[in-house]
């Protein structure tokens, strides 16, 4: 029996009030994710139980249960109150898939403190802008991400300690410091600071269409959605053995990746390495994983080795899965059935969100090919295009529109409170993507409604692409926008106009993308650019990426009066 039982009843009776009676908050009192996700587990007699089964690419192990996190966490938070760090402060968390990058979260959040984390891939430029936005003070790091963090520090006055975990003998500069996690003193008991519900937790950054990425700022009491999400949609159970195959450093990775499973009390299990499909069916069946979290382009490349490459294994211990981060195509789903047993549940958010919104939960009949309906406790649309009202003819598409009522939506965007203010429109938050709705309640999504490239899962802002493409000596011009793609769904494609003097080559075109991936991300890079003489803009001069984009999808340009002639 599925945790959420008949979902017709969850809807019916819903009130997010199940959850803070379940966690024991009591409005008005102290939450804090970081208590939630250890102390409390071990006053419930889950000390001994397995919290983190971790595991890197070269097959190294190390298991953590409720107790150590609670210890070593407490551990983290006094380290950083010793060296002067006040709640409210942003400490980044700039790792690979490391155990301290789980419990150092903890950490932080029980002092009182606001996590940011942030990818490893990211380079100079893109972590810079993150850390810059948020004033960070601390960066939590590891010894080979150092010459980045390093490279930008003078820039950075704001950031007073850079700690990293694993620093051995390496000789280290000012401002730097060791934390060795298992060789510091435990600490046994720590007060946690009491922040209410409203009291800052979490920062993720996001990409939009127009200026630099955004800083969506989440509170403790997101813990109310995460938990009761988890145990609903992921339907985790007590002797679940859970792994969700994201990083961190996307909100999938952190919701479900370490504060909505822990505080359900869940065995998680990490793998700190890339995509394998032998290695990550390997890590299934050792670990004996039950619930999956995963997404489109990870299935996508799992399709294409087929189902022999599954039969390899013994994966009969999977009872659930899900995905996210880009439409679940049809064909994944029922590959799914024949690979694994089972469908992949799709489950439709946002990094705003911070809670899976519109899902398929276990028992809801699947549909291949659409999102499902929305979660109990959340009120959803889709509003017509140009009045924005909401529609109510099956099929016809519009944009996904949220009563701004759940506990876990962002608060606002740091330093950006018109940025945020845009996200609402009579009442409604607008996600900014566009769907219908068939007449059994089933949200069919149709793609985006701005320029925002969602390249695997992870959105890319076409601007801070431009804006790094026009430091090159080369660029007098250019433009960022979606290239579909059979695996990524989409990948960046670059209109770059050269100045006078440059000619395009095979050779420039390689130094261009390098010049990219070096200074924002591997994920950020143009896969393809293409040399043109001008870009097509409106009268005011700003370019039109959706003539462009129009190009690379084969679609109908649309209105193009506005567009400058020349
Ligand atoms: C897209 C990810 C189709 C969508 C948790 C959304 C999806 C953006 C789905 C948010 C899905 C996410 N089907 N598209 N199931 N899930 N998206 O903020 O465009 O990184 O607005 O959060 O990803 O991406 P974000």
């Amino acid at each position: 029996m599925s945790n959420i039982g008949s979902y017709a009843d969850r809807v019916k009776g819903f009130s997010w009030a199940i959850s803070e009676q379940e966690l024991g908050y009591q409005p008005g009192g102290i939450i804090n994710i970081g208590w939630h996700l250890s102390d409390r587990l071990c006053q419930k007699g889950l000390a001994a139980k397995k919290a983190l089964l971790w595991e890197d690419h070269q097959g190294t192990e190390k298991t953590f249960t409720f107790d150590d996190v609670r210890v070593l966490s407490n551990t983290f938070a006094v380290f950083f109150q010793k060296l002067g760090i006040e709640p409210g402060e942003r400490i980044c968390l700039f790792m690979d898939r490391v155990p301290e990058l789980y419990i150092g979260f903890a950490g932080i959040l029980k002092m009182g403190a606001i996590a940011q984390p942030l990818f490893s891939a990211f380079r100079e430029e893109s972590l810079d802008t993150r850390l810059e936005n948020a004033a960070t003070t601390a960066v939590l790091t590891q010894k080979k991400h150092l010459p980045v963090v390093r490279k930008i520090r003078p820039q950075l006055p704001h950031l007073k300690y850079v700690i990293v975990v694993d620093a051995g003998d390496a000789p280290l500069r000012e401002g730097e410091i060791a934390f060795d996690m298992d060789s510091a003193t435990r600490v046994e008991r720590f007060e946690v600071f009491p922040t209410k519900a409203e009291t800052p937790s979490v920062l993720h950054y996001t990409s939009g269409t127009t200026g630099q990425p955004k800083g969506a700022q989440h509170v403790h009491y997101s813990l109310i959605s995460q938990y009761l999400t988890s145990k609903w949609v992921l339907d985790l159970q007590p002797d679940d053995v859970y792994w969700c195959n994201a990083d961190p450093g996307w909100v999938t990775g952190t919701s479900y990746g370490i504060i909505g499973p822990w505080a359900n009390g869940t065995t998680q299990a990490v793998l700190d390495s890339g995509f394998n499909t032998d290695r990550w069916y390997a890590f299934l069946q050792k670990h004996r994983i039950t619930v999956w979290y995963s997404a489109p382009t990870a299935i996508r490349l799992l399709m294409r080795e087929g189902t022999d490459a599954v039969r390899k294994y013994d994966l009969s211990s999977l009872r659930h899965l899900c995905s996210v981060g880009e439409p679940l195509n049809a064909e994944a789903v029922i590959w799914s059935q024949e690979a694994f047993g089972r469908p992949f549940h799709d489950t439709y958010w946002q990094t705003e969100t911070g809670c899976i919104v519109i899902t398929n939960v276990p028992g809801m009949q699947v549909k291949p090919g659409s999102m499902g309906k929305p979660f109990p406790g959340i009120t959803a649309t889709v509003l017509d295009l140009r009045t924005h009202e909401p529609i109510t003819e099956p099929g016809k598409v519009g944009l996904i529109a949220l009563r701004p009522d759940w506990p876990s939506l962002i608060r606002g965007y740091r330093n950006n409170p018109d940025g945020f203010a845009k996200k609402f429109v009579n009442g409604w938050y607008i996600c900014g993507d566009r769907s219908s709705i068939d007449a059994d309640g089933y949200y069919w999504f149709v793609g985006r409604d701005d320029d925002v490239i969602n390249t695997g899962g992870h959105l890319v802002g076409p601007f801070e692409i431009e804006s790094a493409l026009l430091e090159h000596p080369a660029v007098a011009e250019s433009a960022a926008v979606a290239k579909p793609d059979p695996v990524n769904m989409e990948v960046v494609k670059a209109f770059v106009a050269l100045k006078p003097g440059f000619e395009s080559s095979d050779d420039l075109e390689l130094e261009i993308m390098n010049f990219i991936r070096k200074k924002l991300s591997p994920l950020a890079m143009p896969q393809e650019i293409e040399f043109v003489k001008s870009l097509p803009k409106t009268r005011s001069g700003k370019i039109m990426r959706r003539v462009l984009r129009a190009q690379e999808f084969g679609e109908l340009i649309g209105d193009i009066s506005t567009l400058e002639n020349d």
